[in-house]
């Protein structure tokens, strides 16, 4: 089957939470942005028409593979030229090798945060190991009652010196405030939890009712039971929930900030948001201030449906340490190893086409882009120390990684963080989970590993949109001769049309 979308960006003003309107991105006039929903081995044509006026925008399924389709991958000037004001690019795809619970969101200048997002589920009714009576989707949120320009601004200045996050006003539960979800009793629900915020980590669960983990980030797990989920943005779960056999009362889906990520807290900042599990729409709801004291479930201890098994030694390994500090214009920037991303002037994959055998050579990205080329097949390794303060959710495009590692290093003695060791960390599971968004804490540190077994270019960077703008990201060409061989990967109209109308140089 194919799915044919024609969304038009622009502007409209919505009061999402219920205290304040504001402009938020539409698509064709209206907000939210749809759900949408495939089967397994459908395309996707999605053509996006850039209906502002005075900026550019782009679009990322996130965690597809787009195994082939790497200039259909979205983040602009590491696969594409933004798309410029009027004009349209087509995304078009076929979703192969994906199955589960995804989102859609703009790869431009924090869009997203402006409500230019939506969730993306593949079905694969056949498969799926678990039984279930119905498929519903929870998209939770956070909120911000200024645009992300206003916001970025104030950000990313001399005034902001700590490099200190804006704070949400609210969290939202599919783009409301307080939302109402009706069950029947005595059935089994597939949540899939989606987290398409662009900072905060939240901690979700429902008063009185387990959850059953089945698929994390598009793969199946083991069930595992718990009875709180903490969730990065960007990061999914699916859980199974039953209902339960009497409808005398209904109760509380219960959202709370991950507060150990926001700089200060606002005394008006409610920490818990109340939505509301619904039986019977006569019996009354439940308080607002419904805390209960539970356990998150640790994701690094699921294991995959599929028993992977733990990939062996690294062909190549990339070490990254990761630090926040102001450079000598004063504002605070983000740097793996001293580096911060910035943009280059022509996308990274339009370099990686036309460079020929130069492509295997990491200098001619630029410097700035903090490139690494990978070789067809590697296992790949990347060491993370996290030597800020603050927790970061790190996405890798193009793959699922395994999660070997992940410590929380700190020498409490000398309060210095101490870098992975090599010949000293904790054993590796043996079917260690994966996923394609994974947190790391204040000074800790996690080791990740794949097969470079999808040739392109992808993009790693934390989710968290301020520090993505802050230069927390670098760029992994993976096999150069197989991007440059794959004839699909060759570039679409949409591609050459949009550099051309921006003016990039290219051939
Ligand atoms: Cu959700 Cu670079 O992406």
């Amino acid at each position: 089957e194919t799915h044919v979308f024609n969304w038009t960006t622009g502007w409209g003003t919505y009061n999402v939470d219920g205290t304040k309107e504001r402009p938020v991105i539409t698509c064709n006039g209206e907000w939210p942005w749809p759900d949408v929903t495939v089967n397994k081995g459908d395309r996707v044509e999605v053509y996006l028409n850039n209906g502002f006026d005075d900026r550019n925008t782009s679009l990322h399924f996130h965690g597809l593979f787009q195994n082939g389709t790497n200039q259909m991958d979205g983040p602009n000037m590491v696969v594409q030229c933004p798309i410029g004001p009027g004009d349209t690019f087509l995304y078009n795809f076929t979703v192969e090798d994906n199955v589960g619970t995804y989102w859609y969101h703009s790869h431009t200048a924090g869009q997203y945060q402006d409500g230019m997002r939506g969730t993306f589920v593949v079905q694969d009714k056949d498969d799926f190991p678990y039984d279930y009576d119905e498929d519903v989707v929870l998209q939770l949120g956070e909120w911000y009652h200024d645009v992300t320009d206003v916001l970025h601004h104030q950000f990313l200045s001399v005034y902001n010196p700590t490099g200190a996050e804006p704070i949400p006003q609210n969290l939202i539960m599919n783009n409301t405030r307080n939302n109402t979800w009706h069950v029947q009793p005595d059935t089994t629900y597939l949540l899939r939890l989606v987290n398409t915020g662009g900072f905060v980590s939240q901690y979700f669960w429902i008063e009185d009712h387990e959850m059953e983990v089945v698929e994390v980030d598009g793969v199946y797990t083991d069930r595992n039971t718990t009875n709180m989920i903490y969730i990065t943005t960007a990061q999914r779960y699916s859980v199974l929930v039953h209902t339960k056999n009497s409808t005398d009362r209904n109760y509380a889906v219960m959202q709370k900030f991950d507060d150990t990520m926001l700089d200060k807290l606002p005394a008006d900042l409610q920490l818990n948001t109340t939505n509301y599990m619904v039986y019977n729409a006569d019996a009354e709801l439940p308080d607002e201030d419904v805390v209960d004291e539970l356990d998150f479930l640790d994701d690094f201890y699921l294991v995959p449906y599929n028993k992977v098994e733990a990939l062996g030694d690294p062909d190549y390994r990339i070490t990254v340490n990761v630090s926040m500090d102001n450079l000598i214009n004063g504002i605070n920037y983000a740097f793996f190893n001293n580096l911060t991303y910035v943009v280059p002037k022509v996308p990274t994959l339009m370099t990686a086409l036309s460079a020929g055998e130069d492509a295997v050579n990491a200098e001619v990205y630029g410097s700035n882009t903090h490139s690494y080329v990978l070789g067809k097949d590697e296992i790949v390794e990347i060491v993370l120390n996290n030597l800020d303060s603050g927790t970061h959710p790190f996405h890798l495009h193009g793959h699922v990684f395994q999660t070997m590692v992940r410590d929380v290093a700190y020498d409490a003695d000398t309060d210095v963080p101490h870098p992975y060791q090599e010949d000293d960390h904790p054993a590796f599971p043996e079917y260690p989970m994966l996923r394609d968004t994974i947190y790391v804490r204040p000074q800790s540190n996690f080791v990740i590993r794949f097969k470079a077994d999808n040739p392109g270019v992808w993009f790693f960077h934390c989710h968290i949109e301020w520090h993505l703008t802050q230069g927390l990201a670098f760029v992994l060409i993976e096999d150069p001769q197989g991007i440059q061989e794959r004839s699909s990967q060759q570039l679409t109209e949409s591609s050459i049309n949009a550099c051309k109308s921006l003016g990039v140089p290219f051939e």
